[in-house]
């Protein structure tokens, strides 16, 4: 057991229904006079965050809105948002969105306080200055992004996805409403859903595990598997709406202190790349990936099986092993429930950049808190496997 680690346990977080509505005095208690809320498109059309608009004009907020924030949020982006941001006059980030939104809002706000360009705060831990205020409210239960102090942004000129990360990033306030995934499409949930799951598991890998993270990803990994499949069904159910939008804001607090693996590593430059949806990749991934790294993960893995199998009399005659693999097999076919793609080739993927995105996941950092090393050829061949 790993005794010795450091912990950030990150922002205030006010988790349950309806609490999206206590944002305009939430507000008020921070000073926040001119927040920019940061949102995207579909999401601002859809209705979904209507609430959100309604509490800052109950409070007599000032806002301004800002819905042209992007999947797989791009540096060209985050410099367009700052500019906005300075030429309105705004005091303060509320992200209200996904994971790229909230990304965004962090992104922004490091450009904001220290200036210079994006890429000068690449990396980790380069930024001087206090961000503004920023309060983060998820509306697709994944990326856990509204307890992490970390941003992954690409980089157009690069063509790489990378991280801008340090404390500085943490939100002021985290507001986790499950009602706000009633209208989540089934597609988008699913993919954010084994984004979570992805996040604990890799978490539990990495050598910065501890026993307080691994509490966190162990209670997540159970509440994912247990009401997934009811979620998908349908989002609108508080009990697993509330199990679902629990579990992913547990992980993010894990792998915000732990880093994650490479499923991660391979599905980043699939971002970049073949812009697919950062979750759904990780889905594709995870199978394959749990079996890469078996040989360093056979305990963990079995442990994790007393997780999932509470009520089948076949795991108590299973050796640690079986017990490993079993649990493997109940993730993939959690995937295939969902309706998560099970080859890259469903998708019609092809080929075309397999080697450079084999190089920019060997070069990527996750891959140093992966619990197995893999060569650049052990990645090229995760995605031939894939393809
Ligand atoms: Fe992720």
């Amino acid at each position: 057991m790993n005794l010795n680690f450091e912990i950030a346990s990150g922002p205030k977080v006010i988790f349950g229904r309806q609490s999206v509505l206590k944002l305009g005095e939430e507000c008020t208690k921070l000073g926040m006079n001119s927040p920019m809320v940061l949102t995207d498109p579909g999401l601002k059309s859809s209705g979904a965050i209507d609430v959100v608009f309604e509490s800052l004009e109950k409070a007599k907020i000032n806002f301004h809105l800002y819905d042209n924030v992007e999947a797989n949020p791009s540096d060209t982006s985050i410099v367009d948002a700052n500019h906005k941001f300075i030429e309105v006059g705004c005091d303060s980030f509320i992200a209200a969105g996904g994971g790229s939104t909230m990304d965004t809002a962090k992104a922004v706000s490091v450009l904001f306080a220290n200036g210079g360009k994006l890429s000068d705060w690449y990396g980790i831990g380069k930024i001087l200055k206090p961000s503004p205020p920023l309060i983060s409210i998820p509306t697709t239960a994944g990326t856990g992004s509204e307890v992490t102090n970390s941003s992954i942004v690409t980089d157009t000129e690069l063509q790489i996805k990378t991280t801008v990360r340090n404390d500085t990033m943490f939100a002021n306030l985290a507001i986790v409403d499950s009602s706000l995934l009633a209208k989540l499409p089934k597609e988008l949930a699913a993919g954010a859903l084994m984004d979570a799951l992805t996040h604990s598991i890799e978490s539990i890998g990495s050598p910065k595990s501890s026993p307080w993270t691994e509490g966190l990803a162990n209670k997540s990994i159970e509440l994912i598997c247990r009401y997934a499949r009811e979620y998908i069904d349908d989002r609108s159910v508080e009990k697993s709406a509330d199990a679902i939008s629990l579990a992913a804001t547990l992980a993010g607090t894990a792998f915000g202190n732990t880093g994650l693996g490479i499923v991660h590593s391979l599905a980043h430059p699939l971002g970049a790349y073949h812009q697919l949806h950062h979750g759904t990749a990780n889905g594709i991934f995870l199978p394959s990936v749990m079996r890469f790294n078996l040989p360093k993960m056979k305990k963990k893995y079995a442990e994790m099986n007393t997780l999932l199998s509470q009520n089948d009399e076949n795991f108590k005659n299973q050796d640690e092993l079986e017990q490993a693999e079993d649990t493997i097999n109940k993730i993939d076919e959690l995937a295939r429930d969902i309706e998560i793609p099970k080859t890259l080739r469903e998708l019609d993927i092809t080929k075309k950049n397999l080697e450079v995105m084999s190089k920019d996941a060997a070069e990527s950092n996750q891959v140093k808190t992966n619990p197995v090393q893999p060569t650049e050829n052990d990645l090229k061949k995760l995605y031939e496997e894939l393809l």
